[in-house]
């Protein structure tokens, strides 16, 4: 089966399951971020089983659930789980919901993630607006023969992260009284945490943030001409920045959960009054 036909069967499983919804936006909800999901109003949701093409249960890490519904009145599509580089998916399945939001109508997309930050004075709890990005990892999800209805062989990336929507979150943050940093997301493969040595090579490189997502889809999205938005929820400062202590997931899990709140508030206000000109 081709991409374009595996594209085109999990859009039809979606139309079949919610024949009412046309989402213009779709979210993509990180590691502990999961409770944006519960802001969306009128909900269908979709496991993501009943999709075909999309990750199985379990390898997603998270609920693995589509939610089709509205979120300040605007017609959303949340992916609530992703599928990972480091669990070993391909990476055409890694892109493969990203790229049926987009084919379902979404024209922008928001990805989230949870990251450990470079910088000391942007700490854990806060979130990070992506303003660019480092592939750290040697991987892209476009190699390989390219698909023309998806887009073009080569294409820009020097503009991937809208800087009309970053504009549009900082407003939204100054609305709601929320301290949005902002800075360079570094894609490391994980699933080992990095070495302090690895983290101040990636300092010198020019990262602020470093996490094991979200690069392949924005990629996918760009080769689609889907404008991209990127947020990190900062789960703690990263490897041999704090003296003495460890990395471990459940940090990245309890962190995530106190962000959603502030993650829901910054969406709901971005999205309000939204139009595809904005
Ligand atoms: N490194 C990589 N990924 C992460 C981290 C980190 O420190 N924290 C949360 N996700």
């Amino acid at each position: 089966m081709s991409e374009i036909d595996a594209l085109d069967a999990a859009v039809a499983a979606i139309r079949k399951a919610a024949p009412a919804a046309v989402p213009r936006v779709g979210i993509v909800l990180g590691s502990g971020l999961g409770g944006v999901a519960d802001a969306v109003v009128d909900a269908v949701d979709i496991p993501y089983g009943d999709i075909p093409g999309f990750p199985k249960p379990g390898v997603a890490s998270h609920a693995g659930r589509l939610r089709l519904g509205t979120l300040s009145s605007v017609p959303v599509a949340v992916l609530q789980g992703r599928a990972h580089a480091y669990e070993g998916n391909p990476m055409v399945d890694v892109v493969r919901p990203v790229r049926v939001l987009a084919r379902l109508g979404c024209s922008m997309i928001i990805l989230t993630n949870a990251a450990g930050s470079l910088r000391a004075e942007v700490g854990a709890g806060r979130l990070m607006l992506i303003t660019d990005h480092i592939n750290g990892t040697g991987l892209n999800p476009l190699v390989g023969p390219n698909e023309p209805a998806l887009g073009q062989r080569f294409f820009d990336m020097s503009a991937a992260y809208d800087a009309a929507l970053r504009t549009r979150l900082h407003g939204a943050a100054t609305a709601e009284g929320i301290d949005l940093a902002e800075g360079v997301y570094y894609w490391a493969l994980g699933p080992s945490f990095e070495t302090p040595a690895e983290i101040r090579a990636f300092r010198t490189l020019g990262a602020d943030a470093v996490g094991m997502s979200t690069v392949p889809e924005t990629t996918a999205l760009r080769h689609m001409g889907v404008r991209v938005a990127a947020i990190s929820g900062i789960t703690n400062l990263a490897a041999g920045m704090v003296a003495g202590s460890a990395l471990d997931h459940a940090e990245t899990m309890t962190q995530g959960s106190a962000m959603a709140g502030n993650l829901t508030r910054l969406l709901s206000r971005f999205l309000t009054g939204w139009t595809d000109a904005a």
